[in-house]
C-alpha cells in the first residue's frame, strides 16, 4: 500500500468556550485505507471529522490535503475536493426514488434545462452496477429497509464525487444483517482505492473493518495502531485509560411467585398481535427483535404513544383504560425512554430542565424555581456521569452518548414502578454502556421492573434476566437468560 497520506492533520486544537474538544491532535489518512476512530463519548471524534469535512474552520493547527495546507470554508468546499461526510442522521428522502436520492441537488439536465429523467435513471443504474449493487432505481427509497437507505446515503456521497468518506457511527441504528451489508460496502470501496474514516463504538466492527485505528481520549490522540497490533482488550484500556468494573451477566435469581408489576394481555395493534407477558418486581425483561419486528411500537403502545386495538395493560394490578395517554402512564408508574433521543430531548434547553421536565408537577404546587429544579437534577446528572457535568449546558451541546445519559437520568428523579427503555445504550462508549447497564441493574435491585427493548443482541444478553424474542409482530420465544448466545437469539428472528 502506498503510505503517502492523502490528508493530514497537524497539531489541531479546537475549543468550544469552556470545553477543549481537541488538543494538539495529529492524524493522517492513506489512499485505500479504512482508518477507524474510537474513543469515549465526548472524546472529540465528531469534532475532528467536522473539521475534515469543512463544517468547522475556526480550529488551530494545520490541515494538509493533497500535499498542500488547506482551510475549507464549508462542506461544499470540502466535497469539491472529494471529501464527503455521512452523518448518523440520514439525509436521504424516503419518498423519492433511489435515483432521485443519488442525484439530489445535482440532477442531470436536458438542453432545455429540465431534469433529464432518463439520463438520471441510466446513470444511477450504471453507478450502482459499478459498485456491485442491484437496486431498482425507480422504486421509492422507503420501500427498502433502513440498512439499504444507509447504503444509498453512502452511495450518494460517492456519486457526488467523494473519494474520502467520513462515516460517523454509520451502523448504530442498523440490525446485524444490515451492518454486514454496510461493512461489505466499505470493503468494496477500499478495493476501489477510496479512503474511509470510520467512527464506531462497536469495537468488534472496528477490528473487523479497519486497517489502522486511532484512539482519542479527552481531546487528545492516545495512539494509532495497526489492526494487527490491536485487540479488544488493548482498545478498551486505551479508550478508557482505566480499568472497567464489568458486572458479570446473568445469575440473577428468577422467581415465578413475585408480585407482577406489569401485566400485558392480548395486546393487538396493526404491527403486533396477541402480545402476552409480564414483569415481576425486581426483574429485567429483554424484548429482542430485528428492526421492523414491532417491538419498538409495542413499547410505545404500553406508554400510550401508539394506538392499539385490543388487549389490556395493567401496572401494579391496576388495569389502564383504553387509549390512555402518556401522562396517565407516568402518573400510574410507567416511564419510557425512546430509542430516538432527538425526539425526547429539548436540544436548546439546559440539561437540568430536560431532567425535570416530565416531573414538574411533582416538584411543588407552584411553578418550581430554577434552584428547586437544580436541586433535583444535579444529583442524577452526577449519578449518570454526564460530561461535562454542568447542568446549565444546553443538551444539544453534549456529545451523542452524553445526551443519551440525560435521557435516562430524567427517570432517576422520581423512579417509576416499571421503566421501559428502547436501545438504552445506543451510541455509547464501552464505559458509558456499562454505567447505564449498572443503573438499570440498580433499578431492578431496588425492586422495580425494567423492560429493555432492543435490536442489539449484545445489549439484551448483557442485561436481561429473561428474554422475549419478537418476530413479525409476535412473541416467538421466551427464555431465561442462561447460556444464551448471540447466534441463538438471531436464529429465532
Ligand atoms: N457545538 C458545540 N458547542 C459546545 N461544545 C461542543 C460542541 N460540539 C461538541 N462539543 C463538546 O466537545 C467535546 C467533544 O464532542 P464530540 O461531539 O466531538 O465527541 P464524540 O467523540 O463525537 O462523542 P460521541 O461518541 O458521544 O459522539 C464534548 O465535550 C462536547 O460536549
Ligand atoms: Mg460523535
Amino acid at each position: 500500500m502506498d503510505n503517502t497520506p492523502i490528508l493530514e492533520l497537524k497539531n489541531i486544537s479546537m475549543r468550544f468556550r469552556s470545553v477543549q474538544a481537541l488538543k494538539d491532535v495529529d492524524f493522517d489518512l492513506r489512499e485505500g485505507e479504512v482508518h477507524a476512530l474510537v474513543g469515549e463519548n465526548g472524546a472529540g471524534k465528531s469534532t475532528m471529522m467536522r473539521i475534515l469535512a469543512g463544517i468547522y474552520n475556526d480550529y488551530e493547527g494545520t490541515y494538509i490535503f493533497g500535499g498542500k495546507p488547506v482551510r475549507f470554508r464549508n462542506p461544499h468546499d470540502a466535497l469539491e475536493q472529494g471529501i464527503g461526510m455521512i452523518h448518523q442522521e440520514l439525509s436521504v428522502i424516503p419518498s423519492l426514488t433511489v435515483a432521485e436520492n443519488l442525484y439530489l441537488g445535482r440532477q442531470p439536465l436536458t438542453r432545455w434545462g429540465m431534469v433529464d429523467w432518463r439520463k438520471m435513471r441510466q446513470n444511477a443504474e450504471k453507478e450502482l452496477e459499478h459498485l456491485g449493487f442491484n437496486l431498482d432505481v425507480q422504486r421509492n427509497l422507503e420501500q427498502y429497509p433502513l440498512g439499504t437507505q444507509q447504503v444509498v446515503e453512502v452511495l450518494r456521497a460517492i456519486v457526488s464525487g467523494a473519494h474520502v468518506l467520513i462515516m460517523d457511527e454509520p451502523t448504530s441504528a442498523l440490525s446485524p444483517a444490515e451492518v454486514e451489508e454496510l461493512l461489505a460496502l466499505v470493503d468494496r470501496l477500499r478495493e476501489q482505492k477510496r479512503s474511509i474514516i470510520y467512527i464506531s463504538h462497536f469495537l468488534e466492527e472496528v477490528l473487523h473493518v479497519a486497517d489502522r485505528i486511532t484512539i482519542l481520549r479527552n481531546g487528545e490522540k492516545i495512539a494509532t495502531l495497526t489492526r494487527e497490533e490491536a485487540s479488544m482488550n488493548t482498545l478498551i484500556s486505551l479508550i478508557l485509560g482505566r480499568e472497567v468494573d464489568y458486572t458479570p451477566r446473568g445469575h440473577h435469581e428468577i422467581r415465578s411467585d413475585t408480585h407482577k408489576l406489569l401485566e400485558v394481555k392480548g395486546l393487538t395493534a396493526d404491527v403486533f398481535q396477541n402480545i402476552d407477558f409480564d414483569i415481576g418486581e425486581g426483574e429485567i425483561v429483554g424484548l429482542y427483535g430485528a428492526i421492523g419486528a414491532g417491538h419498538f411500537d409495542l413499547a410505545r403502545a404500553l406508554f400510550g404513544l401508539y394506538t392499539f386495538d385490543s388487549g389490556t395493560i395493567a401496572v401494579d394490578g391496576q388495569v389502564f383504560p383504553p387509549k390512555h395517554s402518556a401522562r396517565y402512564a407516568i402518573d400510574h408508574g410507567l416511564s419510557y425512554a425512546t430509542e430516538s433521543r432527538r425526539k425526547s430531548l429539548l436540544m436548546d434547553h439546559a440539561i437540568y430542565r430536560n431532567v425535570t421536565m416530565p416531573h414538574l408537577k411533582h416538584i411543588g404546587r407552584y411553578i418550581p424555581t430554577q434552584d428547586q429544579e437544580l436541586a433535583i437534577a444535579t444529583p442524577v446528572i452526577q449519578k449518570v456521569n454526564v460530561v461535562p457535568p454542568d447542568p446549565m449546558n444546553p443538551v444539544g451541546k453534549l456529545s451523542g452518548g452524553n445526551q443519551q445519559k440525560v435521557a435516562i437520568a430524567r427517570w432517576l428523579t422520581f423512579p417509576p414502578k416499571v421503566f421501559i427503555t428502547s436501545e438504552p445504550t445506543r451510541g455509547m462508549d464501552v464505559g458509558a454502556k456499562n454505567e447505564v447497564l449498572n443503573i438499570l441493574r440498580q433499578f431492578r435491585n431496588d425492586g422495580f421492573g425494567v423492560l429493555v427493548v432492543s435490536s442489539e443482541p449484545e445489549t439484551v444478553l448483557a442485561i436481561a434476566d429473561r428474554v422475549l424474542v419478537m418476530s413479525r409482530g409476535q412473541i416467538v420465544a421466551r427464555m431465561v437468560n442462561e447460556n444464551l448466545d448471540k447466534d441463538a437469539l438471531m436464529r429465532l428472528i
